[in-house]
C-alpha cells in the first residue's frame, strides 16, 4: 500500500472563510474528507497535517521523510520565500508534489515565483481542492514507475 503525507501551510486552516472568490467555499476539513475518501478508493494511506508555523512545517517534512513514500505540500505564502522549507524538501529524499488551490501565475507578481517548487518533482496549481487529487494521481504514477524500474 502506498503511503502519502500531505502538509498544508499557513492560513489554509481558514479555507471557507478567507477570500472565497479565490479559494472557494469549502473548508479544509471538507477538502481533507474528499481527499481521504479518494485515497481509500485508490488503496492509498494518507496522513494530513496543517501548520501556520514554518518550523513546524519543516519538522513535519523531516518526520514524514522516514514514514511515507511521497509527500504533497501546499506551502501557502511560504512558497514564495521560504528557503528553509525548500532545503527541507530537498533533504527529505522522497518525491514531493507542490499544490496550490489557486493559479499562482495569474495573481499578484510575487505569487508567480515559487522557491519551493524546484525541490519538487512537479507542481499542480489552479484546480481548487482537485489540485490535491491530481497530485495524488501524479505521485501514485511516479511511485509505481519507480518501483517497476527497481525490479
Ligand atoms: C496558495 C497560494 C499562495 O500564494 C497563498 O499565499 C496561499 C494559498 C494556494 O493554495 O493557492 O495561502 O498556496
Amino acid at each position: 500500500m502506498i503511503k502519502i503525507g500531505i502538509i498544508n501551510g499557513p492560513n489554509l486552516n481558514m479555507l471557507g472563510k478567507r477570500d472565497q472568490k479565490i479559494y472557494g467555499k469549502v473548508s479544509l476539513k471538507e477538502i481533507n474528507h474528499k481527499i481521504e475518501s479518494f485515497a481509500k478508493k485508490e488503496d492509498i494511506e494518507i496522513t494530513i497535517k496543517q501548520s501556520n508555523f514554518e518550523g513546524e512545517i519543516i519538522e513535519s517534512i523531516q518526520h514524514f521523510s522516514s514514514q511515507v513514500d511521497g509527500l504533497i505540500i501546499n506551502p501557502a505564502a511560504y512558497t514564495h520565500y521560504s528557503y528553509a522549507i525548500a532545503d527541507a524538501l530537498r533533504d527529505c529524499r522522497i518525491p514531493v508534489v507542490e499544490v496550490h488551490l489557486s493559479n499562482i501565475f495569474s495573481r499578484e507578481d510575487f505569487r508567480g515565483k515559487s522557491v519551493t517548487a524546484p525541490a519538487c518533482i512537479g507542481q499542480i496549481a489552479g484546480f481548487g481542492y482537485q489540485s490535491y487529487i491530481f497530485a495524488i494521481y501524479a505521485l501514485q504514477d511516479y511511485l509505481k514507475k519507480k518501483s517497476k524500474e527497481s525490479k
